[in-house]
């Protein structure tokens, strides 16, 4: 177990950039010398999670998998009454991109129930003061309409490339549901879109949508390659958010007294896959032309989500989409691009979540 302390939260400034606008009044949770656990800390979100984190004046703790492995009920029960965490950001799960979904329902399934039981039961029992889930926007129905509510939740079928996934988000989604019912538990859940930033995973089958997109683009740059191929024909629409503006709603969320169970958490607007894969071309220098694999799967065509419940607390994204991928890029360029081959025959799944 890592515990680290962090400086005092200012609530003035506390956003990504000082772009938040929530009022003092609406400040809650001051987190100021409170025990804060963050499980998947070493993940993409979680490794923003800290970051948004470190001027809060919070302690920090974080657990690795080698410390704690969250599959394990009772070590997850013995450590939460042995270090006694206040507030709760519940981000560590089994996650992947649609190839793995594919392959691996069980494990999806299995994993991350047992995960969220583990976690969500044993910060109701430790006495935790408020926790929060992150959930996924491919718990909704694939017939949604759109901008997608959270109402709109268990209204409908699901993509069957991730049902398991997606299933086992909407069991934690539920879990918390019914904690807060039956033990009157302030836990909450929320619903980002497609996300992406500094930490992101660029394994060739695992990856999501813009890792892989961003992954081929560097790998066809480097080989002089001179078509990048994407799956699908370019039409479906992804919303994407940085994991920084996420990190910081979610340290919004936790801070205010969220009426709501359910957030969505999302930037407000989609973008065609064309979009994204030329805004990625542009921010990796690939030059080349960007063809579609049609007999390859679009995946599900929209899914926006409707911002309005999170908006209506005074949270908004501060991040662009070309600021954001560039800078992703050059996480990218540090992290990965000695090991990165140079095949990009492959081609991206666009379908990925
Ligand atoms: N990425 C997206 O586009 C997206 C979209 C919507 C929602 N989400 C949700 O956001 C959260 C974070 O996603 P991410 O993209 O940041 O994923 P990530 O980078 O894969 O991070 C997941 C973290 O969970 C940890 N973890 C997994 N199983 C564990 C276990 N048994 N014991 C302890 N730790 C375990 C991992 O530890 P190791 O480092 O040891 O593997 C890793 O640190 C997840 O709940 C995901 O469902 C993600």
């Amino acid at each position: 177990m890592l515990v680290n302390e962090a400086s005092f939260f200012s609530v003035e400034n506390s956003g990504c950039n000082g772009q938040f606008n929530y009022q003092v009044d609406d400040v809650v949770n001051d987190f100021k010398g409170k025990k804060v656990w963050i499980t998947g800390h070493r993940g993409m979100l979680g490794s923003a999670m800290v970051r948004s984190m470190a001027d809060s004046g919070a302690y920090l703790l974080m657990t690795s998998r080698v410390e704690l492995d969250l599959l394990d009920r009772d070590a997850v029960m013995d450590w939460l009454h042995a270090n006694q965490p206040e507030f709760v950001f519940h981000i560590g799960a089994k996650v992947g991109g649609i190839f793995a979904n594919a392959t691996l329902p069980a494990d999806f399934l299995f994993e991350n129930l047992s995960i969220q039981s583990n976690v969500i039961d044993g910060a109701y029992r430790a006495g935790v003061r408020k926790l929060l889930f992150v959930a996924s926007n491919c718990t909704y129905p694939t017939n949604a309409s759109q901008p997608i509510a959270e109402d709109a939740l268990l209204t409908g079928p699901l993509d069957g490339n991730i049902r398991a996934y997606a299933v086992s988000k909407i069991a934690g989604i539920e879990m918390c549901r019914a904690y807060r019912r039956q033990h009157g538990s302030d836990f909450v859940s929320i619903i980002p879109p497609n996300l992406y930033g500094p930490g992101d995973n660029y394994h060739p089958q695992h990856s999501h949508v813009v890792a892989g997109i961003l992954r081929r683009a560097h790998e066809a740059k480097m080989a002089g390659v001179k078509e990048l191929v994407v799956w699908g024909d370019g039409t479906p629409r992804r919303e994407l958010l940085h994991v920084d503006d996420l990190a910081n709603a979610m340290k919004f969320i936790m801070a205010t007294d969220a009426e709501h169970d359910l957030y969505n958490v999302g930037c407000g607007h989609d973008m065609a896959i064309s979009q994204i894969a030329s805004i990625i071309a542009e921010v990796t220098g690939f030059t080349g032309a960007i063809e579609y694999d049609h007999s390859k799967p679009n995946g599900t065509m929209r899914k926006l989500l409707d911002n309005t419940r999170v908006s209506s607390l005074g949270w908004k994204p501060a991040i662009s989409e070309r600021d954001g991928l560039a800078g992703a890029y050059r996480d990218f360029l540090a992290r990965h691009a000695a090991e990165a081959g140079t095949d990009a025959s492959a081609g991206t799944a666009a379908g990925g979540h």
